[in-house]
């Protein structure tokens, strides 16, 4: 893993105009505040998807020049993802999404289970990060235990961990934010305990990813799982995780298929240009803001500036959004992402996204599959909650056009 070392100015000169002039889907207006659902994509991330299609793609391992290009946009997505993450890239296992490969993962990990054996997931977690691993565990004759949020904040006590965790935990599965409240977790309190006792960490950082800059080295994480469609990628999943611990899984196969590592995690054929889209999205993100530095620096460089600007804006909507009368909060985490969720009395969340729809501005509504979590506090049969979340393209004047139009619904007229 290579080092970070350099030493971050934040740049507060966030071009907002520049970076929106890069986006094809927002020329007509439309305020996208769904981006924790999934976010739009930048003129060089179509380009470059189209540029593979283009040159002409082959499949994989050929003797010749199509075939040989895609095994290079493999070996360059794998390359990106890593620096997304500051992980290896002969560790990066890439695949259609998240959920596919969470059960891939979970299936290869069950393997090694015991009758007896345990493993903890949480309650605020996406249920790609605890479905997978409760039915793993079922089959494999495991004990599941759970981190239960404070229904209050939403927060997940790190501290809960130490006695959640036994010499008999194989796994701790926990995501680093939270897809439906921002929420943001303490996971390398939480690895720390973990491999005190042995226990391997699956770390589900897709929604934690757009927001903020991940380390795999400093979280702990053993496993760590994105998706590019949530960084203004190409509709695409990565597990990243050690090129040893990889090896040591022996996920199901094809019996011609490769048994090399990451490959033999990989099932049929790649999304071979969507591979081109993920490293332009990288590059993407690493360009944000302007700056020189390898792309693991001008990650680090762009992250620091987002960071800044989403807690500004995330604040300012949060103060501006309860303003309105019936608009309620869900949780008041202690750390959050660029994601907020409320619900507003009288109105059904179901109803407040159709409206703001009707005015397209892009919101969700419902659980988010947050279901644990909905249920855990709450709100899962009332509907769940509106989500509202931001994106590096997000400007000021999205979250005045959310404002008034939610003051427009709460009020039943448009506001000046
Ligand atoms: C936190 C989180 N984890 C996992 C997923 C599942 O990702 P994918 O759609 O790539 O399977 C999502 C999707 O919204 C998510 O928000």
């Amino acid at each position: 893993m290579a080092a970070r070392s350099m030493i971050v100015i934040v740049d507060t000169t966030w071009d907002i105009e520049g970076i929106r002039s890069q986006y094809p889907a927002l020329k007509d207006g439309t305020v996208y505040l769904d981006g924790a659902g999934g976010t739009q994509v930048p003129e060089c991330v179509i380009e470059a998807i189209s540029d593979a299609h283009r040159s002409g793609l082959s499949n994989v391992h050929g003797p010749f020049a199509a075939s040989r290009r895609s095994d290079q946009l493999i070996a360059e997505a794998r390359e990106a993802v890593a620096d997304l993450v500051g992980g290896p890239a002969g560790g990066v296992v890439l695949g259609p999404n998240m959920t596919t490969l969470t059960y891939r993962m979970a299936g290869a990990l069950a393997k090694t289970w015991h009758p007896g054996d345990e493993i903890v997931v949480s309650e605020l977690d996406h249920d790609s990060n605890i479905r997978p691993w409760v039915q793993a565990a079922a089959s494999a004759g495991v004990t599941v235990r759970w981190a239960r949020v404070d229904p209050m904040t939403t927060d997940l006590s790190a501290g809960q961990y130490a006695a959640l965790v036994t010499s008999r935990t194989r796994l701790v599965a926990v995501a680093a934010a939270s897809n439906l409240i921002g929420t943001m977790t303490d996971v390398a309190a939480i690895s720390a305990i973990a491999h005190a006792a042995g226990s391997l960490m699956y770390v589900d950082g897709v929604a934690a990813a757009p927001h903020f800059r991940l380390d795999m080295a400093s979280l702990g994480a053993d496993f760590l799982a994105v998706s590019a469609y949530k960084w203004c990628g190409p509709h695409a999943g990565a597990v990243v995780a050690s090129v040893e611990l990889l090896e040591s899984l022996h996920p199901d196969k094809l019996e011609p298929s490769s048994d090399q590592v990451p490959d033999r995690f990989e099932l049929g054929t790649a999304g071979l240009a969507n591979m081109a889209g993920i490293t332009a999205a990288v590059d993407h993100l690493a360009d944000l803001v302007p700056g020189t530095g390898d792309r693991r620096q001008r990650l680090d460089r762009s992250f620091a500036a987002l960071r800044a600007r989403e807690n500004i804006a995330v604040r300012g909507a949060i103060t501006r959004l309860t303003a309105i009368p019936g608009v309620r909060m869900v949780g008041a985490p202690t750390l959050r992402t660029g994601t907020i969720c409320f619900t507003v009395d009288s109105h059904a969340p179901a109803e407040v996204a159709a409206r703001l729809g009707e005015q397209d501005i892009c919101v969700w509504s419902g659980h988010a599959y947050a279901w644990e979590l909905t249920r855990a506090l709450g709100i899962r049969e009332a509907g769940g909650a509106i989500r509202v979340s931001l994106s590096p393209y997000t400007a000021e004047s999205d979250l005045d056009r959310l404002v008034e139009a939610m003051s427009s619904i709460v009020y039943g007229s448009t506001a000046s």
